[in-house]
């Protein structure tokens, strides 16, 4: 990708005396990975479940421990947090949150919790007995009243055996939260709703009609609107991705369905984004028996689902929508088309036949048009670097429709 929030950032990771340590290492190279660069402050504790060796392997810089003792940097605490653009707490003990909560600063790591003027994220690892402690619940909220983002554990195995909530964040959810924190927030206010994936019409118990919609496209779209300040729902058709963190999710499964979540939504929203490959046509019976294998040929009658754009469209008061146009010829001109069709701001036309661009690819390439004719022709890119292009256009159009009004 040659674009990432994380690109050039400094993050200080802490880790502490969690069963869940070794997992730091796959956060550190995540974050490396996506262009950050990590300095890893491990509590004493830490050290009995991974050696510095493998962080500083993975992280590439030494690993610091010790408030005292180090010559070329006499007062670490002080030092390290004005260096780092965030300070990340993964795992978080019971203990150490609790040495958080009340202010206590009897080594480097604590002292720089203290100490440090920056964003900082907590993500606690724990038992689910800990974890659910009245004193751990109060010392979180202490936490979020000082400012601090939690990062709440998932609910699951645990290493002891039980199963519940405490279980560390997974790596790429901890980034996500990274970069929701670091990133600019030029979309502060507006309420974006983005629909995503495929949707599923069903023929009979087992079967359905679908297309190869990844939904990445739309999870693209609604993580960067996050990042950049946008309160964001998404409603998603049926797809592999996971739900994204700090966004509210409203799965579904039809047209149909698809269709009343998103009016639901509509007057609420002040952007719509409706990247979701809606199926055009569906089964008005579905069969209430698995379908027998019986003639050569079958016929099924299909009928047309409700265009929700169109609907929408129709229902616009101050809402700025944009849609998508998936299209294997005259893409231009059928863009711009469906664009006047249903009453739209923004379409982003993207050509099917494009290798690497469309359905079910980590890439694409789009022609976004404005209702002002403006046309923009991207390159191929990775569809989050995409999403950050599309959400630029839609500011413009934002801003420009706040001029006119
Ligand atoms: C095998 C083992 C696993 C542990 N895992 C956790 C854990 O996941 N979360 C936690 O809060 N404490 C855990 N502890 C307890 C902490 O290591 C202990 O509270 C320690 O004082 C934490 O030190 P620190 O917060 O300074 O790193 C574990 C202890 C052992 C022996």
């Amino acid at each position: 990708m040659r674009f990432s929030t994380l690109s050039s950032k400094k993050i200080l990771l802490g880790v502490t005396g969690s069963i869940a340590a070794y997992k730091a290492v796959e956060l550190v190279r995540e974050l490396s990975r996506q262009g950050a660069s990590v300095t890893v402050v491990a509590t004493k504790n830490a050290g009995e479940f991974i050696g510095a060796v493998t962080f500083h392997a993975v992280s590439g810089s030494a690993v610091y421990t010790d408030l005292f003792g180090m010559p070329a940097e006499p007062a670490p605490h002080i030092n390290l947090p004005r260096q780092a653009d965030a300070v990340v707490i993964a795992p978080a003990t019971a203990n150490f949150i609790g040495k958080m909560a009340h202010g206590i600063a009897d080594d480097l790591l604590s002292t720089i919790v203290l100490a440090a003027q920056k964003p900082i994220l907590v993500c606690p690892a724990m038992n689910s007995a800990m974890y659910e402690h009245p004193a751990m619940k109060g010392n979180l909220e202490q936490l979020r009243k000082y400012g601090y983002r939690i990062v709440e554990p998932e609910t699951g195995p645990l290493a002891c055996g039980d199963e519940g909530p405490g279980r560390l964040a997974e790596p790429s959810t901890i980034c996500e939260a990274v970069k929701i924190v670091l990133e600019k927030k030029d979309l502060q206010g507006q309420k974006i709703l983005v629909t995503a994936g495929p949707t599923e019409e069903p023929i009979d118990p087992v079967r359905f009609i679908s297309n190869r919609s990844s939904g990445k496209m739309g999870d693209s779209l609604a993580r960067v609107a996050k990042r950049r300040g946008a309160e964001v729902v998404l409603i998603s058709g049926p797809t592999c991705l996971s739900k994204p963190w700090g966004i509210e999710f409203v799965p579904v499964r039809t047209a149909a369905e698809m269709y009343k979540a998103v009016l639901s939504y509509f007057d609420w929203a002040t952007i719509v984004i409706k990247a979701a490959a809606v199926a055009d046509y569906g089964l008005s019976t579905v069969l209430p028996q698995k379908l027998k294998k019986g003639t050569p040929d079958l016929s099924l009658k299909l009928t047309r689902t409700p265009d929700i754009l169109k609907e929408l469209g129709k229902r616009k008061k101050r809402q700025i929508l944009v849609g998508f146009a998936a299209e294997s010829k005259n893409l231009i001109a059928e863009a711009r088309r469906k664009l006047q069709e249903k009453n739209l701001d923004l379409i982003v036309a993207n050509d099917i036949t494009v290798p690497g661009a469309g359905f079910g690819f980590d890439t694409n390439q789009v022609n976004i048009i404005t209702a002002d004719g403006e046309v923009f022709d991207s390159p191929l890119l990775d569809k989050e670097e995409i999403a950050y292009i599309i959400l630029d256009k839609v500011l413009e159009v934002l801003q420009r429709s706040r001029g006119k009004s």
